[in-house]
């Protein structure tokens, strides 16, 4: 792995299984903890062998099924989502136009270069989704997204990685989280390619939640030796940076903001100074970045302010009438679209950390294969389970003063979602997104080029047009087809 570290830790949580003695000791023992209404989770223990019996102790083991209960039948505080959207204003926020905001861009900028030049920043990628709907059997991060280069989307965040701290002189660690559902994948593919050149990178996976019936609330089955469980949100990494020791790692470098992102962006600025600034300078402790809605029906969570704490409210809990709500000039009241772009101070994420099982989950109705009383494997057509998940912006509403950033779509958004032929967010898009975006630096270089040229440049050649027209400078034009690397 080169000079990287990987911490593997167990790929369900941490397992704290003894094994038992004797095979009756070990089924008594296990259907001792196991509620009356979950026991057909042993249905088929008489059938497994001694190696898939210890891994499905193992795994109910880890089940905290009061938890599951209570979050099935929603005794669990579930909010009144019509309500609060109904009270949801608009944020203050940093806005394009300048108006309004405290602090210039240059200000910022020059705030977040400092803190850069100083090894200050580290920034994490949660990579531990299982990208259902882009239909790819690997983990995100390895499709090859480059439209002309072909780079994966690993490749291109470690490039912006490796230019940003060559740009800054300081070493940016990349914190790398995965779930057990692209763990393995994604340690062997960063191991087969040097770890894509990152200096200080390190790999932790996420813990995860088992998925219930929605009907019953009753555990599926996988196979007859393991539970259904999937990772339990991107909510996770607060305490999978904790169990792995990368916050400690943080510490321990003198890393005082971490800039999170998610592997499916290619757009996205990494350690963007602008946006590390404009935290710094405001005595955030945690920032959001977002993209001015336009289309009330975009399906991205809205920051809102509710009775003055700032929040996400995440598109399916938004109904419809308050995401069409408007100002008096005719534009969305609720209109800061989150991109999944945040800026933490680390002192905020430790102190949270404690409160890791505080963050509440949210339910999520899903099409889960499973194992039926019989044996029989079941594919469902419709959704038939729920599925248990955390999200990194419930901390939003504990930071002190959370800000708002705003970014143009199109030059911070384009995250890869969905298989070809879906209105949005699908390969080809994302790859025009990247082109248009390349291609309006080569003009503000002062460049000649077609509208309709296509080109694409390596980060490590320029991270944006001021830098491409110094490197390029004595050029005038470019022809498609040509790829800055
Ligand atoms: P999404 O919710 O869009 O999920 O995750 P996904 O895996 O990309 O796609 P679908 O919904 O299965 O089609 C947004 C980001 O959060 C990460 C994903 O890797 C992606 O970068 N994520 C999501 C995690 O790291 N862990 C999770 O448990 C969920």
């Amino acid at each position: 792995m080169g000079s990287g570290l990987v911490l593997d830790l167990p790929l369900s949580g941490q397992f704290n299984w003894i094994v038992c003695h004797s095979v009756e000791h070990m089924k008594t023992n296990i259907a001792s903890k196991i509620p009356d209404n979950q026991s057909h989770l042993l249905s088929f223990w008489d059938e497994l062998s001694g190696e898939q019996q210890e891994r499905l102790a193992a795994q109910i083991e880890q089940v905290d099924f009061d938890l599951i209960a209570r979050l099935h039948s929603s005794d669990e505080k579930a909010e009144d989502w019509n309500d609060l959207a109904a009270r949801a204003k608009t944020p203050s926020a940093i806005r394009l136009s300048g108006a309004g905001n405290k602090y210039s861009p240059d200000e910022a900028t020059a705030a977040g270069e400092k803190a850069l030049r100083e090894g200050k920043v580290g920034v994490i990628v949660v990579a531990g989704g299982q990208g259902s709907r882009l239909g790819f059997p690997h983990p995100k991060g390895m499709y090859k997204i480059g439209p002309i280069s072909d780079r994966t989307l690993f490749e291109i965040h470690a490039d912006r990685m490796i230019a940003a701290s060559q740009r800054y002189g300081a070493t940016i660690p990349l914190y790398l989280m995965t779930s057990p559902a692209t763990h393995e994948e994604t340690v062997e593919y960063f191991a087969a390619n040097s770890n894509c050149g990152l200096k200080d990178l390190q790999i932790f996976c996420q813990g995860t939640m088992p998925a219930v019936d929605a009907a019953t609330g009753k555990l599926l089955l996988a196979e007859k030796d393991q539970l259904f469980l999937s990772p339990d949100g991107h909510g996770g990494t607060l305490a999978a940076l904790e169990n792995s020791g990368s916050l400690a790692d943080m510490k321990s470098k003198g890393i005082e903001w971490l800039f999170y992102f998610q592997v499916d962006n290619p757009l996205v600025e990494i350690a963007d100074p602008e946006l590390i600034g404009y935290h710094i300078l405001s005595g955030s402790e945690m920032t959001s970045q977002v993209i001015a809605k336009t289309d009330p029906a975009e399906k991205v969570g809205v920051v809102v302010s509710v009775d003055d704490v700032t929040r996400i409210i995440e598109y399916s809990d938004l109904p419809d009438e308050h995401a069409a709500r408007t100002l008096d000039d005719g534009s969305l009241a609720l209109w800061a679209g989150s991109i999944a772009v945040h800026v933490f101070d680390v002192a905020f994420l430790d102190a949270a950390k404690s409160q890791a099982a505080a963050l509440p989950f949210h339910n999520a109705s899903k099409k889960v294969p499973y194992i039926d009383d019989e044996g029989n494997r079941v594919e469902p057509a419709e959704p038939n389970a729920t599925k248990f998940e955390r999200f990194i912006f419930d901390l939003l509403p504990s930071a002190k003063n959370g800000l708002v950033v705003e970014v143009a779509e199109s030059e911070g958004f384009a995250p890869l979602k969905n298989a070809p032929g879906a209105p949005k967010d699908t390969v080809e898009s994302v790859k025009a997104a990247m082109v248009a975006l390349h291609r309006g630096w080569a003009k503000a270089a002062g460049l000649n080029i077609a509208d309709d040229a296509m080109i694409e440049i390596n980060p490590r050649f320029a991270m944006d047009a001021d830098e491409l027209k110094s490197k390029l400078a004595g050029a005038d034009s470019v022809e498609s087809g040509k790829y800055f690397s």
